[in-house]
């Protein structure tokens, strides 16, 4: 059997992974490291023990810290483990430091390189997502893409071979969840919209982050807003109390079930994430997105994805109540991990 080994480190690639994990069994001998990048209990353990995956057989401690220090500790680190597992390739997801850190102690051994969510690009480079994935998608063996526009994406920058159209892997996990029930009523508010905020753009300036949070203060419906540690963090470090802003009501980081069922009991979403862009999507919730650009423009289609970065003044009236028309089949149909699995086992032969 072949030996992978697959890199994770930030909350939305344990999300990506369960699917991978769950698809690669008895196919693929499959090791998991964990780079530690995202560390507090209900931004990494919980997503484990909530999906059943397996505990990563290393767990690293790189996180924290200015990007470069970051990223160099995990480069460091995924190189000793390389030199000692000898995998056959090389998984890794997305777009975060770790995605890079793997993808550049991997490809400088020589092992090949396999990306999950390839293509994609915001042409923002001040983004380090942008960073972290146009350099792994120039490193990598085989790029697994979500849609024809990534491919397109990629065409432009001269990668050309071993671009494989897949769907989105975080869609396999959002069939699963309503298969299996796992969707529960987390009404707080009999109406209210469900919001998340972390890009370093919309957090790192104190007045930005004042904005955004007075500019979902003046929604018409009650805001329940998870809060990320980088926000909570910034927010005490600039002294902006939670009390100001009486129409958001704050809640922790949420476990991955309870994240859906927020969002499949809200009126709509408002966010800077990129994944939740879709899970709205697919969950047929209008998104209101918080930046000025997004990687996954096929959702902006008829409004179902609104961008506003700048006219903040507007996003109190920005969600039409218009009926919206979704395609099922947005980003593939659910069983994206299989297809990457199989392309991967087929890629030694
Ligand atoms: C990272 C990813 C981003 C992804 C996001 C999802 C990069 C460049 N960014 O951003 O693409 O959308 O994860 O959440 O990789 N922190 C904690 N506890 C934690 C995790 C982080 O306190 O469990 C703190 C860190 O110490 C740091 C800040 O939050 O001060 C930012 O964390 P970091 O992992 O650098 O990036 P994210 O903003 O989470």
């Amino acid at each position: 059997m072949i030996k992978i080994i697959a890199v994770v480190g930030a909350r939305p690639q344990f999300i990506k992974h369960f699917s991978f994990e769950k698809s690669s069994t008895k196919k693929i001998d499959l090791i998991t490291i964990h780079t530690g990048q995202h560390y507090d209990e209900n931004m990494s353990a919980i997503f484990f023990n909530e999906l059943g995956m397996k505990k990563p057989k290393y767990k690293l401690n790189t996180g924290g810290g200015s990007h470069g220090l970051q990223t160099g500790k995990m480069i460091i680190e995924i190189e000793e483990i390389l030199l000692k597992e000898k995998p056959d390739g090389i998984v890794v997801y997305g777009d975060t430091n770790s995605t890079l850190a793997a993808s550049l102690a991997g490809s400088k051994l020589a092992i090949p390189i396999f990306h999950i969510e390839a293509g994609l690009r915001s042409y923002n480079k001040k983004m380090p997502e942008e960073i972290n994935r146009v350099l792994t998608d120039h490193v990598s063996n085989l790029l697994f893409v979500p849609s024809q526009l990534a491919t397109k994406n990629l065409q432009k920058e001269g990668v050309l071979d071993n671009v494989i159209e897949v769907g989105d892997i975080m869609k396999d996990l959002v069939f699963y969840i309503k298969k299996n029930n796992h969707l529960t009523i987390k009404k707080p508010f009999s109406n209210f919209y469900y919001a998340t905020i972390h890009r370093p753009y919309n957090t790192d300036d104190k007045e930005r982050l004042s904005l955004v949070l007075k500019s979902l203060n003046s929604m018409k419906l009650k805001v329940v807003m998870s809060i990320h540690p980088r926000t909570t963090k910034l927010m005490n470090q600039y002294n902006i109390k939670r009390e100001s802003y009486s129409n958001i009501h704050f809640i922790n980081p949420q476990s991955y079930f309870d994240n859906l069922s927020y969002l499949n009991s809200s009126n709509g979403l408002l966010t800077d994430s990129g994944g939740m862009q879709k899970e709205a999507y697919w969950l047929k919730k209008q998104c209101v997105t918080i930046r000025k650009e997004t990687e996954w423009i096929e959702t902006l289609v008829d409004d179902k994805n609104k961008l506003i970065f700048d006219e903040l003044s507007d996003l109190k009236n920005i969600f039409t109540n218009d009926l919206l028309n979704w395609n099922d089949s947005l980003y593939g149909k659910g069983n994206t991990a299989e297809i990457i699995v199989d392309t991967i086992v087929k890629y030694y032969k």
